[in-house]
């Protein structure tokens, strides 16, 4: 069957790319706040829900977490964004393994959920699995 009418999705998922510099303004946390219930409300395995989330638009904490982040590894010559292109928020995304162990699937459904959200309002990101873990779990 045909349906009539705009096929915006198509649209957000070809626009969602990875945006890794020329930004940035802070989102608010109002902002921040409804992309993270997207992702609460998005599909889990057996509903476990194991997924939970950290905001920050804040300076202090944001220079600590792009200290831990690398990126495009594959572009050897190039160390990142520099000050000034750098993420001005970021959601970080945990997994609370006393709940599941792995839960990546649900972390696949929820993050492309976010990235279609915050395409459909305009802001750009960028997915970075490539994380320090254990010394940002450190940090105060
Ligand atoms: C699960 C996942 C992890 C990723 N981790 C990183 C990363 O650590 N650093 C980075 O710069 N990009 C990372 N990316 C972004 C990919 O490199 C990017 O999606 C890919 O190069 C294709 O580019 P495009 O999304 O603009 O089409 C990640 C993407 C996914 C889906």
């Amino acid at each position: 069957m045909r349906i009539q009418g705009k096929r915006m999705l198509s649209e957000l998922v070809i626009k969602t790319r990875c945006y890794r510099s020329k930004q940035n303004e802070t989102i608010s946390k109002d902002t921040l706040t409804e992309l993270v219930n997207i992702a609460r409300i998005s599909a889990s395995a057996t509903n476990s829900q194991p997924l939970k989330y950290t905001i920050s638009s804040n300076l202090r904490i944001n220079a600590i977490i792009f200290e831990q982040l690398e990126w495009a590894g594959y572009l050897r010559e190039w160390e990142g964004p520099s000050e000034g292109e750098r993420p001005a928020s970021y959601i970080i995304m945990l997994d609370d393994t006393r709940i599941k162990n792995d839960a990546r699937y649900d972390a696949g459904i929820a993050l492309q959920n976010i990235r279609l959200a915050a395409m459909e309002k305009g802001i750009g990101s960028c997915v970075i699995g490539s994380v320090n873990r254990e010394v940002l779990r450190e940090e105060p």
